[in-house]
């Protein structure tokens, strides 16, 4: 099969909002009385992008490359992760062409952090932060986002062959 020249992918993370934790989304300490969750420093929105590169690459999902249980990743930044994960497109010809993410949350305001988070989402990728769009929503109070329970993200790009890289 002919190479395609551009692929998509998409990625969705859901962590828990617990107390004593920092919360870090988009690679942004962010001030809040709560943090989410995880292995690493459970930055949903970092791993969602990286499961929609990992999707556009063919490349299965996040846990499966850098597992929950290795004491490796226990509270790595998810930026290094967002980086190997770029790599990984890189090493297959491939370069990500845009993204649009969503991040779910009822609290706290992401709109302050929004540029901060697109310009380091777009520095660990070695693109432009015009091609990276963050935006966020409440879910109205309903459900276990709305509840304050947890955050949700989701991430949508396209990857395009990168013909210098052939
Ligand atoms: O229905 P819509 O998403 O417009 O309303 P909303 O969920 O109340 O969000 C209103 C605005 O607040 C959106 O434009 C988001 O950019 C922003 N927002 C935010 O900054 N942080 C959140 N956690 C949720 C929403
Ligand atoms: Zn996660």
């Amino acid at each position: 099969m002919e190479k395609p020249e551009i692929k998509i992918g998409s990625g969705y993370d859901v962590h828990r909002l617990v107390s004593g934790r920092k919360l870090v989304i988009g690679g942004v300490d962010i001030d809040f009385e709560r943090g989410l969750e995880g292995h690493s420093d459970a930055d949903v929105l970092i791993h969602a992008v990286c499961d929609a590169i990992l999707g556009a690459a063919g490349l299965g999902d996040i846990g499966e490359h850098f597992a929950d249980t290795d004491p490796e990743y226990k509270g790595i930044s998810s930026m290094i992760l967002l980086e190997k994960c770029g790599a990984l497109l890189e090493k297959q010809g491939y370069e990500v062409s845009n993204m649009d993410c969503i991040v779910f949350a009822q609290v706290p305001k992401i709109s302050p952090y929004k540029k901060k988070m697109e310009d380091n989402i777009a520095g660990s990728l070695n693109m432009d932060a015009v091609l990276v769009n963050v935006k966020a929503t409440t879910t109205e109070k309903l459900g276990f986002i709305g509840k304050e329970q947890g955050i949700a993200a989701q991430c949508t790009l396209l990857v395009k062959a990168d013909r210098r890289k052939i």
